[in-house]
């Protein structure tokens, strides 16, 4: 029996102190019932829980474990500069060493700057770009997400529509649309937003088509604004380079986060030279963004990045893994959906327009120790073994077994804002 009082408990406990017992996208409200929501430890690819219980984790952290958890070499960076100092007057010089080291990674980039969190890295390209260009409208593609600022949360609560009038939306891939688009600003558009690839919660992934790449870039160079892409959740896990620099395709600033310091707090704006200026007129700080500790941990993990095969390891794992996957519905008789790159998996099953299927089988994975996510894109590490690559197909074909055998007794949804969520998508 899979013991969960102690997560329970934390979760009574948590409704009296914490608005809703958790906020936020690692809030276990619109997941299955047995997903835990607090975790004592983790170490490689592997999470437990706070009731003891084993996790081959397929999230890490939704994006920040890049090499595993507890990374001995990056462990060992941060221990160094911690035993040193962390948040000071002033930064340590690992901030220089950052800036040199990730500005001669990245083509399109002459400068860096850094903060804590996405949300912080995209708001700050965003004043960038208004301060360069005198102009006003940001351009972003319907549904993509950039963070939880005013301007880009995707919930309207408490939100107002002068916060946002001067976001204009477009359709993600459709040219003529981001045209209409710049066509409504009338000669006021600061930037345009791009996503590398579509990674949506509740729908398949898409990769870019080189043409869209190179059609945004060509259309932000005829109205001379500024193209930002957004690697927050894509950097380093598609390439060592800005991920559309496989398209040839610069920009004038990226926008990173999540990895960069596999796990530390740490975000940054790179920028081209001709950002520079508009760089540094604005003003943008916080009191934790100078802390050495991050940066000393993301010194060491840009090194790991430049200097192993992690992102050929990660890549030929989650190969093997999504080809077990497709073998296993196959054999099982179901008809599985398995989009966007193999290292960042989106799994869904077809003909499950509520999900209930998908729900089921994720659910079947975490109370056996595999923890997988039923709407979310997931995240592989180069951490994972072979053992727990075994493991992981193991209990997926398991979990395929179980969701057969239920198959027909398997209700409908029954999370309310779930199902309105996939209602509105299945309406849209
Ligand atoms: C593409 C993208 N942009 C921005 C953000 C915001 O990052 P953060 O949650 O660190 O503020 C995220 C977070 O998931 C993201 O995926």
């Amino acid at each position: 029996m899979r013991i969960n009082s102690r997560n329970r408990e934390l979760q009574e406990r948590a409704q009296k102190v914490i608005p809703g017992g958790m906020y936020g996208h690692e809030s276990v409200a619109l997941l299955p019932a047995d997903f835990p929501q607090y975790f004592a430890r983790a170490e490689g690819a592997k999470l437990w829980d706070v009731d003891g219980n084993e996790y081959i984790d397929y999230m890490c952290a939704y994006g920040p474990n890049l090499f595993g958890y507890n990374h001995p070499s990056i462990e060992a960076a941060a221990r160094a500069q911690a035993a040193l100092g962390d948040t000071m007057t002033g930064p340590s010089e690992f901030m220089v060493r950052l800036a040199e080291d990730f500005v001669g990674m990245i083509d399109h980039a002459d400068w860096a700057m850094f903060c804590k969190n996405g949300s912080d890295a995209t708001s700050m390209a965003m004043v960038m770009a208004r301060a360069h260009t005198g102009r006003r409208k940001i351009l972003v593609a319907k549904g993509t997400y950039h963070g939880a600022s005013v301007w880009s949360t995707p919930s309207p609560q408490g939100i107002l529509p002068e916060d946002r009038a001067h976001i204009i939306y477009f359709a993600y891939d459709d040219l003529n649309s981001l045209h209409d688009a710049v066509k409504a600003a009338d000669g006021d558009v600061a930037a345009v937003f791009a996503t590398p690839f579509r990674h949506e919660v509740f729908q398949d992934q898409a990769e870019p088509p080189e043409a869209y790449a190179k059609g945004v870039r060509q259309i932000c160079d005829e109205i001379d604004a500024l193209l930002v892409v957004d690697e927050i959740r894509t950097g380093f896990r598609l390439a060592r380079d800005c991920s559309w620099a496989q398209f040839g395709v610069k920009p004038d600033l990226s926008a990173w986060g999540k990895v960069l310091a596999n796990g530390y707090p740490l975000s940054a704006v790179l920028g081209a030279d001709r950002l520079r200026a508009a760089a540094q007129k604005i003003f943008v700080t916080g009191s934790f963004w100078f802390s050495a500790v991050p940066m000393a941990a993301g010194v060491e993990t840009l090194r790991l990045i430049r200097e192993t095969d992690y992102l050929e390891r990660m890549i030929a794992i989650s190969d093997r893994i999504r080809a077990g996957l497709a073998a296993q519905a196959a054999a099982h008789g179901f008809a599985m959906r398995q989009t966007g790159p193999s290292q960042m998996p989106q799994v869904l099953f077809a003909d499950d327009p509520d999900m209930r299927y998908g729900y089921f089988w994720t659910e079947a994975a975490v109370r056996r120790g595999v923890y997988l996510h039923p709407y979310h894109n997931m995240f592989v590490t180069p951490a994972l073994t072979d053992a727990d690559v075994e493991k992981t197909l193991t209990v997926t074909d398991q979990a395929f077994e179980e969701l057969k055998r239920s198959y027909s007794s398997i209700g409908p949804q029954t999370n309310a804002v779930v199902a309105t969520r996939l209602g509105i998508l299945a309406a849209a």
